[in-house]
Order: structure tokens, then sequence, then C-alpha cells
């Protein structure tokens, strides 16, 4: 099982996009997916309401899918481990862990427990500085912790995603119902392509990180 935590200082930096876009790209790879919503503010809980409250524009509303849960962080540390051995046990293959913006310790908890950070970032000039501040955390964390012991991976996402794009296929039904709006089917193939990217993504935290 792999464990992933997205962290950024900055609000509004994709970290919720992105677990949103690797979670429906591995469910799309037939994974078992739990995302873990480490933010005060509960935006993946949010996802799954606009799921359930979309019009869907007269498509047949589908079922949330079984292979994907959205669970509330346990208070402690140990908590947190019991649920991943847990979450391991009933053959979870990819935890992803939303963070609030800031510098937390309860974010640096999640990424303790972690195999891999991974930081987003547009390939826009103005993000480098935030994004260096991230790395930079990182590597303080990584020097505050006992020597010889366990350190995940961190690595920077670089991802251009037409934020329509994104909206659209996190927001209000998704593709399917997109499908059908007008000028849907090609929102829909934008979607699927972002999808295709989020796939790739995967394939090279697979790497990282062996599955
Ligand atoms: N890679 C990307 N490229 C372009 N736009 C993006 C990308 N990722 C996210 N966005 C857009 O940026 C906005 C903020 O994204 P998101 O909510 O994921 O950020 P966040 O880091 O979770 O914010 P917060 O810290 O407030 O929780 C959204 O409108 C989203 O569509
Ligand atoms: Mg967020």
């Amino acid at each position: 099982m792999q464990v992933i935590t997205i962290v950024q200082t900055k609000g509004g930096s994709g970290k919720t996009t992105t677990a949103m876009l690797l979670a429906s790209a591995a469910l799309n790879l037939g994974r078992r997916v739990t995302l873990i919503d480490g933010d005060v503010n509960a935006q993946l809980g949010r996802w799954r309401d606009s799921f359930e409250l979309a019009a869907w524009e007269g498509a047949q509303k589908p079922e949330w899918p079984e292979s994907l849960a959205i669970l509330s962080p346990p208070e402690s540390v140990e908590g947190l481990l019991s649920l991943l051995e847990a979450e391991e046990a009933r053959g979870v293959d990819l935890v992803v862990i939303d963070t609030r913006p800031g510098t937390h310790t309860d974010t640096e908890d999640f990424c303790l427990i972690s195999d891999l950070v991974l930081i987003p970032a547009r390939p826009v000039y103005a993000e480098w500085e935030m994004t260096h501040r991230a790395v930079l955390w990182m590597d303080d964390l990584r020097a505050s912790i006992a020597e010889g012991e366990r350190f995940p991976a961190v690595r920077v996402l670089v991802m251009d995603a037409g934020p329509k794009i994104i909206d659209a296929a996190t927001r209000e039904g998704g593709m399917r119902a997109n499908a059908k709006a007008p000028g849907g089917r090609l929102v829909a193939d934008a979607i699927t392509r972002q999808l295709e990217v989020a796939e790739l993504v995967l394939t090279g935290i697979d790497e990282v990180i062996p599955a």
C-alpha cells in the first residue's frame, strides 16, 4: 500500500485537486483508494456531496465507487497508524492524505507516516518561491528526526491543468454529466486527457515508491 501526503504551504495551490485527480486515476486503473481529509476545511467531503447533489443532466447517476473511501483523520498518530493498518488489511492500494495550508504539526505527522510527500505546483514563476519554502520545510522536518529513522521521499509535482477542466472533472457530477451538457463532449474529452495525465503521474509515483 502506498501512502502519499500532499503538502503546500499556501492555500489554493492545488492540493485537494491533486488528491482528487490521483484518486480518480487510481480508480480507473482498478485500484482501491482511501482519501484522508487532513484539512480542517473538509473539501474532500464536499466532493462527495457535490457528486450526490449534482443534476447529472439526464445521465443516469452512477453509484459512488465502492473502492473509494473518504475518511477523517484520527486525533492521534497511534490512531492514524492503526487506521492505515486497517486500510491495508482490507486491500486498499493507495492512501492519499490532503492537508491544510500553512506549516502545521498535524501536517508534519501525516508526512512522517507516509511513503511519499508530494508538493503540487503550477509551472509559473510565481509558484517557485512557495514551492521552495515547502521543500525547505521538508528538509527541516528530515533534520528534526533521529538519524536512521524512516523518512518519506519528497517530490514536487508540476502540473498544468486547465482550471475549468479541473472544476468540471471534480464538481457537479464530473465527466458523465458533462458529456450530456451543451459542448460537453469537448469538456469530457479534456477530462479524459487530464485523467491520462494523472495516470502517468501514478506511473511516476510507482517508480519512486513501488506499488
Ligand atoms: N495543476 C493545476 N493547474 C491549474 N489549475 C489548478 C491546478 N490544480 C488546481 N487548480 C485550480 O486551483 C484552484 C485551487 O485548487 P485546490 O482547491 O486544489 O487548492 P488547495 O491547495 O487544496 O487549496 P486550500 O489550501 O484552500 O485547500 C481550483 O480552482 C483548481 O481548479
Ligand atoms: Mg484543499
